[in-house]
């Protein structure tokens, strides 16, 4: 069992192979956090966290504004630090005060009703469900940790049901909150851009609160839902990492907050700004679940705990493991320049090469002739594809191909039959002029009205032409947030409605249609979360398809996405968003870290570049098991020259590793590069013959060319000689 309660020291130990978390409660009832990192054994760990804690424990109920670690901090009773939990109360007070009732401890993880979460049988997780109440409000918080045997990792969440006989406002709810032991903290987070997403940044921690945050709707280009706290020395490969990411979609919240010495305090969970949840007698709200991993093997061991979690317990369905289509996607291509022969000419084009899956993007249905109309209108245009959807996808078919389509369900242009028929359907503000972004409007997705015409539109297409993909598409954020359907207490609870309302017809559409690959978008990857990830195992990364910026933004989505999530598209040059132009060799190896594909009209290419496709796309197959189910080791951080990473098979097999050339310069000093995650003792050769142990491979490395030029690359295979 990886989670045991001692009665004598009224301590919980989780326990997974090399981590431990410890947390007792104290004669007052409060939950007090002792210890996170590296696992230790089952001892009374109570003295670690001797500080100053308000209530029956001090005989004068004094508080320090220090205070003692707690397990979960509530608002308003002498807990200074950013709090994780405030529900105001029928009387209007918003203090809040939990203590213990009982526990229970069981095999496997339950699910969060109609939300998406980390999943596991009987035999994978053990959870431990901590029930407490605040006897003031009638509130009963019970927290929720599960801990993954095979995994170094834990999930949290919480939920409050109302006990009492009046209403209670929730007006803060984390889902995590977590205490980090004294130390030099430095924190991780992925800031970004429409183009620039998930940008790795490591800084110092300031004395005070570090926030990091979306209001808009989704988790955001902006800031995506992880962050990391590593030691000041902490490397790739070494040193303390703990990582925390929020399986949500919406506005969310890390805090980190640093008193004095590094003693840190972190929550992770819905942000509060916006937010608001009225319960009635009776009603339970759900938090969302936060992961949190530790590793003492730094920032790589940390990534890649995470990366064989959601492979395994969180992407779902047929293709969480199946081979994934090699695609081409005419977005690039065409943008909304199509006919049903031009788009069947890139597909047979494309099929010749060894293609397998056609994508038509944007632009298919309604008045779409541009992104100025048409969107909700969720019908074919067949002045465009004449024969409409069915025939297209036949003949596509036909030619071997599969067949995949683009989607925007959550929005509507102005100018589209849906918004003149019902203006109401999207979120509004009454009096307040709507913005428009993109030139479009965002649907009121708490409504079940507008989910069942989302639904039935999706349907009546995915059942009338054979579909084997859908791209879901998301281009704007969410302002005037305001639903018509709401009463006005309720108004504050649409952010979160509108994320359930998503889940819901994502839960819809995927039990409709299981076998359906589902691709998540957000203007790139303005969505990309682990909660999207749980309905669709793939994700375009982002609208920058230019291979050097494709570095940086693959570099800091590794931090806790696996490859298999990671959309990456081989695209035309000179490149569409930087202008830069790059070897075909060049996109090629940085789109094959991620799910493979093509973006461009394969119908205006060279028969030179034809040629090197080919090629290309066998060792799409040759290397595929190797990096969708081996683990990566990020060997040289993107920087202005250079960029460096391989692939390891599990049993340490065998290996790839891929080298960029950024800018060259005279003089390279550096002319070799090391394998990492070898085993030392094992004898690997390369596909030139040469065999070398690991150790040689690791340490001494393998040259690179002292000249190479700009934007260039090289592979290393390897394969173990028994
Ligand atoms: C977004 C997506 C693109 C493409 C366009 C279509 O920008 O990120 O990949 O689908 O929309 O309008």
């Amino acid at each position: 069992m990886s989670i045991v309660y001692s009665e004598e020291f009224k301590s919980f130990y989780l326990s997974t192979p090399k981590t431990s978390y410890v947390f007792h409660v104290n004669e007052g009832g409060f939950l007090i956090h002792d210890y996170y990192g590296k696992a230790i054994p089952a001892y009374d760990m109570r003295e670690y966290s001797n500080r100053l804690v308000r209530g029956p424990k001090s005989a004068d109920n004094t508080t320090s504004p220090g205070g003692a670690p707690m397990e979960y901090s509530c608002n308003g009773t002498g807990d200074f630090r950013v709090s994780a939990l405030q529900i105001r109360n029928a009387a209007g007070n918003a203090s809040t005060d939990i203590r213990y009732v009982s526990h229970k401890i069981y095999a496997g993880k339950p699910a969060i009703p109609g939300q998406p979460s980390t999943y596991a049988a009987d035999d994978e997780a053990t959870t431990l469900e901590v029930l407490t109440e605040d006897a003031v409000t009638g509130a009963k918080v019970t927290l929720y940790y599960s801990v993954f045997e095979a995994h170094d990792a834990m999930t949290r969440r919480v939920s409050v049901t109302n006990d009492s006989e009046w209403d209670m406002d929730l007006e803060r709810i984390y889902s995590l909150c977590c205490e980090i032991p004294f130390g030099n903290w430095q924190l991780c987070h992925l800031y970004g851009e429409w183009g620039r997403e998930r940008t790795f940044e490591r800084s110092d921690l300031l004395h005070g609160i570090t926030s990091v945050e979306s209001k808009q709707g989704c988790s955001s280009h902006q800031h995506n839902p992880f962050v990391a706290l590593v030691d000041k020395y902490t490397t790739e490969d070494t040193g303390d990492a703990y990582g925390f990411n929020f399986v949500y979609s919406g506005n969310f919240s890390i805090q980190v907050e640093q008193i004095i010495d590094g003693d840190l305090r972190l929550i992770m969970g819905i942000n509060p700004t916006d937010f608001g949840w009225k319960l009635e007698p009776g009603d339970t709200f759900h938090a969302p679940e936060a992961v949190s991993v530790y590793s003492a093997d730094g920032l790589g061991g940390m990534s890649r705990v995470f990366h064989k979690l959601y492979r395994n317990n969180l992407c779902r369905g047929p293709w969480k493991n199946a081979k994934r289509p090699l695609l081409i996607n005419n977005w690039e291509g065409t943008y909304f320049d199509f006919n049903e022969e031009k788009i069947y000419n890139i597909a047979k084009q494309a099929g010749e090469l060894g293609v397998e899956m056609l994508v038509l993007d944007d632009g298919w249905f309604g008045a779409r002739n541009s992104d100025k109309a048409g969107l909700g209108d969720w019908f074919v245009n067949e002045e465009k594809l004449k024969g409409g959807l069915g025939l297209l996808s036949e003949r596509i078919h036909a030619l071997g191909m599969k067949f995949g389509l683009w989607f925007e369900p959550e929005m509507a242009n102005p100018d589209s039959d849906l918004y003149r028929a019902h203006p109401d359907w999207c979120l509004q503000v009454e009096g307040r002029p709507l913005c428009t972004s993109r030139n479009q409007y965002v649907l009121d997705l708490s409504r079940t009205d507008v989910q069942d015409y989302l639904f039935g539109c999706m349907d009546n297409i995915l059942k009338n032409a054979q579909i084997e993909y859908v791209k879901w598409d998301f281009n704007r954020y969410l302002t005037e947030a305001g639903s018509c359907l709401l009463a006005p207490e309720r108004q504050k609870e649409i952010f979160h409605r509108y994320v359930l309302g998503l889940y819901a017809l994502l839960d819809r559409l995927m039990t409709a249609y299981p076998n359906l690959l589902l691709e998540g978008c957000a203007s790139g990857g303005g969505r990309f979360d682990p909660a999207m990830l749980y309905y669709s195992p793939q994700y375009w990364t982002s609208d920058d398809t230019d291979a050097i910026e494709r570095l940086d933004i693959q570099y800091g989505t590794s931090m806790c996405y696996p490859t298999s999530t990671v959309s990456s598209h081989v695209s035309a040059c000179p490149n569409h968003q930087t202008g830069r132009t790059t070897p075909l060799q060049t996109r090629g190896d940085v789109a094959l870290a991620g799910s493979f594909g093509y973006e461009l009209d394969v119908t205006t290419m060279s028969d030179e570049d034809k040629e090197e496709v080919k090629g290309q796309i066998a060792e799409y197959h040759k290397y595929y098991d190797l990096i969708h189910f081996g683990e990566l080791f990020r060997i040289i951080p993107p920087n202005r020259d250079e960029c460096a990473w391989c692939y390891v098979a599990e049993d340490k097999s065998e290996a790839l590793l891929t080298f960029v050339c950024v800018r060259n310069r005279p003089r390279v000093r550096r002319r070799t590069v090391q394998f990492r995650g070898l085993d030392p003792e094992k004898l690997y050769q390369d596909d030139n013959g040469t065999v070398r142990p690991g150790s040689i491979w690791m340490n001494a490395g393998v040259n690179r060319a002292v000249v190479m030029k700009d934007y260039t690359t090289f592979k290393v295979h390897l394969t173990e000689v028994k």
